[in-house]
């Protein structure tokens, strides 16, 4: 469920009109509803009230401030990934006991930083990081709790380059070798192994790889506990799909929820999770201006003003967006057309041989579902200044990150004299 709705054929972002927005603030720009992003936080959390887990939400789906501010304030706890996604929930006000740390390139400077805010959890990667972390720990005096990312080779059944917990992945740690990295993690002086770990990749339609990821965790979980590891976390990571078109249906976070919760009975341990795009999502939407019209030999290209660099997505993974009017009008034909944007790739485009409504120059159009992994995947390509962030709070909206100007992009640059 979105706050985005047509009322009389204008479409709206809860109750403001986005044409409204669109003249105050220009275009493109992306445009966020508080009361969904809420929502399907709210749904999530409550998907899961029966053990009350930690929610991390995380932070790379979309990490403007306003939207971490937006969760913090429903007590949601975050996953960051850098140094920089650190300093964000900082920002924010979020507490260090809600944060975990996830990614297999953690520098010395991003581990310090987490280790001086007191994270929660670090999801350790490879021995190696976990020696780094154990030496940078105890030059600082403290002790990192820490949980190792295990990679337990399941098949996620989404894009490849969104899988990450196949064998042949750079995520976690094999199963096969996780029970000695934990008897080197306990002999350590300065981490505690307190968890257990793992993501096995995003956008998933279907809840049987969670599940039997979660059954190889289990058996993990009881080696553990025979040796006296104390695991009293299971981190297991975020990936649930959205619906992207009306007829996809990845499950529901509740059937989600109920699918783990059978496998987690009687296990003793605070379950983390770490959804993403199933929050923010369908949160957002990119809207942008029809450029130009150009008839190609086989069919109609519609030129909009943004392009691959603010929504990378359609580029990268294939990915479908929904396009849609922001003014409907009935007396228009539906022709069969590319959207695309005025950067010179190919890969350009935001739709492909879609039935749309006949759109004229000068108007608007709304990409949907573009909340999560849009904005922060932005670029500067063909330097072009990124779009703002619109926040809209029932009938108020607010720029919560303005546009950038060529002139930023230009002042960072000098020449080599
Ligand atoms: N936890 C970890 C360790 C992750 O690597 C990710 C996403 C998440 C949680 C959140 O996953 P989600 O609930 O959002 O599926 N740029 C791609 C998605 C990359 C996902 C990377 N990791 C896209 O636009 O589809």
């Amino acid at each position: 469920m979105d706050h985005f709705r047509y009322q009389e054929n204008r479409l709206y972002c809860e109750q403001v009109p986005l044409d409204r927005i669109a003249e105050e603030v220009g275009t493109p720009f992306y445009c966020y509803s508080e009361a969904t992003l809420e929502h399907h936080f709210d749904v999530f959390r409550k998907a899961f009230a029966a053990i009350d887990p930690l929610i991390c939400y995380s932070v790379k789906a979309n990490s403007s401030l306003a939207v971490l501010d937006a969760l913090a304030r429903r007590g949601s706890g975050f996953d960051i990934v850098s140094g920089g996604e650190l300093e964000r929930v900082k920002r924010v006000g979020a507490s260090g006991r809600k944060v975990v740390f996830s990614g297999v390139g953690k520098t010395s400077a991003e581990l310090r930083a987490a280790l001086d805010y007191g994270i929660l959890l670090f999801n350790v990667e490879s021995q190696a990081e976990l020696t780094r972390l154990n030496a940078l720990a105890g030059q600082m005096g403290k002790k990192a709790a820490i949980a190792l990312r295990i990679n337990p080779d399941v098949n996620p059944v989404t894009h490849p380059y969104i899988s990450t917990g196949l064998a042949r992945n750079k995520f976690g740690i094999p199963t096969a070798r996780a029970l000695a990295l934990y008897r080197q993690a306990a002999a350590m002086e300065h981490v505690t192994p307190v968890g257990l770990d793992c993501h096995i990749g995003s956008q998933l339609t279907s809840v049987e790889p969670f599940v039997e990821a979660l059954r190889r965790i289990k058996e993990l979980l009881a080696l553990l506990r025979r040796e006296k590891i104390a695991i009293q976390y299971l981190d297991l990571g975020g990936g649930l799909g959205i619906p992207y078109e009306a007829q996809q249906t990845p499950p529901h976070p509740d059937r989600y929820a109920q699918a783990l919760l059978g496998e987690l009975e009687g296990l003793d341990v605070t379950l983390i999770l770490e959804p993403g795009r199933v929050i923010a999502g369908n949160a957002g939407i990119l809207v942008c201006r029809v450029e130009y019209l150009k008839d190609g030999e086989t069919k109609r290209f519609i030129i909009t003003d943004a392009g691959m660099n603010d929504l990378i997505r359609p580029a990268l993974y294939d990915a479908y967006h929904g396009i849609l009017p922001v003014m409907r009008r009935f007396d228009r034909e539906e022709v069969m057309a590319d959207v695309v944007g005025p950067i010179c790739e190919t890969g350009d485009f935001f739709a492909r041989d879609r039935m749309l409504p006949e759109f004229r120059e000068g108007e608007l159009l709304a990409v949907r579902s573009a909340g999560a992994y849009g904005f922060t995947m932005s670029s500067n390509y063909n330097t072009r200044p990124r779009p703002p962030e619109v926040m809209v709070r029932k009938d108020r909206f607010a720029v919560v990150r303005a546009r950038e100007t060529i002139r930023q992009l230009l002042d960072q640059e000098t020449l080599f004299s």
